[in-house]
């Protein structure tokens, strides 16, 4: 089905099953262990090996020798996979550095050898005695003394430039030109990378943990060096993903090498120490930010320069591009700027670009409203644009930011709000509160689906789209109970396996709105299918509570498949809709926190967050969704930070003791609040996403919620307590 004009009514908008608060449908599962994790799929493989990644001992250099000998004598070893003998292998096109270094090593803990051998222990054992000698290189590991050589990258639209911003700026009334810094941040999810191999003659099966599926086949086919069409790729549960595992990683392709050179089911889990320097992180960012304004608050001018770093072929972290379409202004200036970092690879983390981009842009409002004597919400609002600023003929699909910071406005108490720094105290506590704006994309991407009517009158969804802990299963499961007029309890679905129709996975979230759409288009071809079958005019047939009606006649629905299973298959393909509108999704986040007086402890105390974000096909996963990202922004704010060694090129704190996330004592009372709103023009179901929406914004708001408690103004993050004594 093609996607190109904007949806009108159609039976999804009936919302008898979409746009319910089901529980998850999988829930159940995981809370009982039964759901199989990548490293867990028993039933699968008897006898498995156990495979034990070794980590380059430096961040830059060479492999001078590997001894392997006393290694492989160790109790238990099978094999030891090094590239030396791992065969021709390829590289693909998501990762910066090989998945298996050598001779020449590109960052600390990349991948250089597996040890497999009966059990983990005797792996985990094998392992240290594995005598590596390195050639070590120079390397640059520091973004601030690197700042300098960077460079505009080739791909990608790193800069623009509207109007004059140089005389503008210099002329405006009021003005602002103050850095920002994010550091370095891993995605800390409680599973790890992990996968499972098995060979069955030139066909590889991969059990992994992986938000893509699609993309992995492709990846591990390119490492592999063999035809795509030969690798099975299964990933049904993740435990956690946040963008690193977007891609597959050193555990898939070493447990596949593994696999063949010993002939047996071999299981990787990465050791939890090699999750932050062997994988991906989010790169840490310097950000410029200038914003000139008329006496009366108007914006003439904004400008937003970003440094960051990452290996050679890497990617910049984009964190101005939001500010291209976030606040009006006739004058504009974004530069992106890369330099080369010698550390491990900078990819995606859970809204790359925006979260760090709005951390930075977010303060520089509240500082630019307190400069004007505006409040921060009226700030806003009053450089709300409904159009592309860059491109003024293009509209927005649907912004509804000014409702969403007027609700939160509303609902916050935001009134009560002293405008003068430290006025309010709670005991020992200085209390204060403070906004920002939530702001991120809502792509698309082609998605399919196989739906197939058994003569029980069940229906199945089968799709590659994966369950990040996100609730796909459940939004995937109402649409097709929607479309087929069936309660939940009569509609199953197999997610995360290759083996399917290509979805758009679950990232950049567009993993819900794609992955229904595609679900919706099979269901409409399933739905002609069982009205040519039943005798009905497709057009005029109604499916509802497991019956097709149409005038006075009433067929059950599985009787369309009384002589065997109907089954049919098809994708959705976007057109240039989101070419022609801008589509969004916005939110105002509001946050109190308390400081205390004597150790500058921050707490946050409350939050909200009010979400325009199309229609919300579950009001419960959606919100679970925001409040997790929620809680992920107060870890970004307060603790979330990789130490860089800027002498050996690693991060250090490389475990979850020692890199810092929130628990539940440090959340507290959180509300999200869903604007009622359906966009037409994103897909027949009128959604967008919120997965990394409700995370957009948040570090700012606890920022600007300390400044208005404290009066200390922090550019830095994390915003640990020594930065505020
Ligand atoms: Mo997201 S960073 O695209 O998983």
């Amino acid at each position: 089905m093609k996607f190109d004009t904007p949806a009108g009514t159609n039976p999804i908008d009936r919302l008898r099953v979409v746009g319910q608060p089901h529980d998850r449908i999988d829930g159940r599962f995981k809370t009982t262990g039964t759901a199989p994790y990548a490293y867990e799929h028993h039933e699968a493989v008897a006898n498995p090996a156990y495979g034990y990644v070794v980590g380059a001992g430096i961040a830059k250099g060479r492999i001078a020798s590997i001894d392997l000998s006393v290694a492989r004598r160790a109790p238990g070893v099978l094999r030891i996979v090094t590239a030396e003998n791992a065969g021709r292998l390829g590289k693909g096109t998501w990762n910066i550095a090989k998945l298996l270094a050598g001779p020449e090593v590109d960052h600390y803990h990349q991948a250089v050898a597996l040890v497999v051998a009966e059990t983990f222990e005797q792996a985990r054992a094998a392992a240290s005695l594995v005598a590596i000698r390195y050639e070590t290189a120079a390397g640059s590991f520091d973004l601030a003394a690197s700042r300098h050589s960077a460079t505009k990258p080739e791909s990608g639209n790193p800069d623009a430039d509207v109007g004059n911003f140089d005389a503008a700026f210099d002329a405006a009334s009021v003005k602002l030109d103050e850095t920002y810094t994010t550091p370095d941040q891993s995605h800390a999810m409680i599973e790890p990378h992990a996968s499972m191999a098995v060979w069955d003659d030139d066909r590889v099966t991969v059990w992994t943990s992986n938000q893509m599926v699609n993309w992995g086949v492709g990846e591990l086919a390119k490492s592999l060096n063999m035809p795509a069409e030969k690798v099975h790729l299964i990933s049904p549960f993740i435990g956690g993903g946040f963008g690193g595992k977007l891609f597959v990683r050193a555990d898939a392709v070493l447990a596949a090498i593994g696999a063949r050179q010993t002939g047996r089911v071999v299981k990787v889990a990465l050791q939890r120490p090699l999750v932050a320097n062997n994988t991906t992180h989010r790169p840490a960012t310097m950000q410029r930010i200038r914003i000139g304004a008329s006496r009366d608050g108007r914006i003439t001018a904004i400008g937003h320069e970003t440094w960051s770093g990452n290996l050679p072929e890497g990617k910049p972290e984009n964190a101005a591009d939001q500010t291209r379409l976030l606040y009006a202004g006739d004058h504009r200036l974004i530069r992106t700027r890369l330099a080369t970092l010698d550390l491990p690879e900078g990819n995606a983390m859970r809204a790359p670009g925006e979260a760090p981009g709005l951390m930075a842009l977010e303060i520089a409002m509240d500082e630019m409203a307190e400069r004007l004597g505006i409040d921060p919400v009226e700030f806003r609002i009053l450089n709300d644009t409904q159009v592309d600023p860059e491109n003024p003929e293009r509209r927005f699909s649907q912004r509804q930011l000014v409702e969403c910071l007027r609700q939160g406005a509303e609902r916050f108490g935001w009134s009560a709000r002293s405008p003068a720094p430290g006025a309010r105290r709670d005991g020992r506590w200085m209390v204060g509160i403070g906004m920002s704006v939530g702001f991120r994309d809502a792509p698309t991407m082609t998605s399919g689906a196989i739906v197939r009517l058994d003569r029980d009158g069940v229906v199945t969804v089968e799709t590659d789209m994966t369950d990040i802990g996100t609730g796909s299963y459940t939004i995937i499961a109402q649409t097709a109970a929607e479309m087929m007029g069936l309660p939940l309890s009569r509609v199953a679905v197999n997610l995360g396996d290759s083996s399917f129709p290509a979805a758009a996975g679950s990232g950049g979230q567009w993993g819900a709105a794609s992955s229904t759409a595609g679900v919706y288009a099979a269901c409409a071809k399933l739905r002609d299918e069982v009205a040519r079958k039943l005798g009905f005019n497709s057009d005029e047939a109604e499916f509802l509570d497991g019956y097709v009606v149409a005038g006075n006649r009433r067929v059950p629905l599985a009787d369309a498949a009384r002589d065997g299973e109907v089954g049919v298959e098809d994708k959705i393909e976007f057109g240039d809709l989101s070419k022609r509108f801008q589509q969004s999704t916005f939110a105002g986040h509001f946050v109190e926190v308390g400081v205390d007086m004597a150790t500058a402890e921050v707490r946050v105390r409350r939050m909200l967050a009010v979400c325009a974000a199309g229609r919300i096909l579950n009001p419960k996963t959606a919100r679970s969704q925001v409040i997790g990202a929620m809680t992920m922004g107060v870890g970004g704010a307060l603790m979330e930070e990789l130490a860089v060694d800027k002498r050996h090129g690693f991060f250090v704190n490389h475990d979850l003791a020692g890199y810092e996330v929130p628990v539940h004592a440090d959340i507290p009372h959180q509300e999200v609040i869903f604007l009622d709103e359906m966009d037409p023009t994103t897909s027949p179901m009128k959604a967008k996403g919120v997965g990394e929406l409700g995370l957009c914004g948040v570090g700012a708001a606890i920022a600007n919620a300390i400044h208005n408690a404290t009066g200390v103004r922090l550019r830095t993050y994390p915003m640990t307590l020594d930065k505020l004594l």
